[in-house]
């Protein structure tokens, strides 16, 4: 299948706060993933910075294997990428217990 995109040492920092470090990440046409990681592993990063609404320090993105200059989410629609919070389509929290009926938290 063909490479659809490729995040290559893509690196973000937070003031004195390493998010990302030389992270990669590539995908092709007809796959899922799912990134799996402890909190604060830079999971959400990732995927702000494919989506555009947050932009890396250091690395580089290929759409279709030239590079792209995501600069904001509007240009990574037109791209393709539109970041989906699972948690913001589900209806109930199941971590917060039978009964509790509380709402997810939208996370993004
Ligand atoms: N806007 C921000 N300002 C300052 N620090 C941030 C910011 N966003 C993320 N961080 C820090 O960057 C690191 C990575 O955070 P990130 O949210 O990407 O992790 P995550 O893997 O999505 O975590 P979680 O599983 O809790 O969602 C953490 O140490 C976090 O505190
Ligand atoms: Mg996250």
């Amino acid at each position: 299948m063909p490479e659809l995109l490729r995040a290559d040492g893509i690196g973000k920092r937070y003031g004195g706060v390493h998010a990302l470090r030389n992270a990669s990440l590539a995908l092709s046409a007809g796959e899922a993933h799912a990134l799996v990681g402890e909190n604060g592993a830079g999971k959400s990063t990732l995927a702000r910075i494919v989506a555009g609404s947050v932009r890396p320090d250091a690395g580089r993105i290929l759409i279709d294997g030239k590079p792209a200059s995501i600069r904001n989410p509007l240009e990574a629609q037109r791209l393709m990428f539109l970041l989906c919070s699972v948690e913001t389509i589900l209806p109930r929290s199941r971590r917060a217990g039978a009964g509790a009926g509380a709402l997810t938290r939208r996370k993004q």
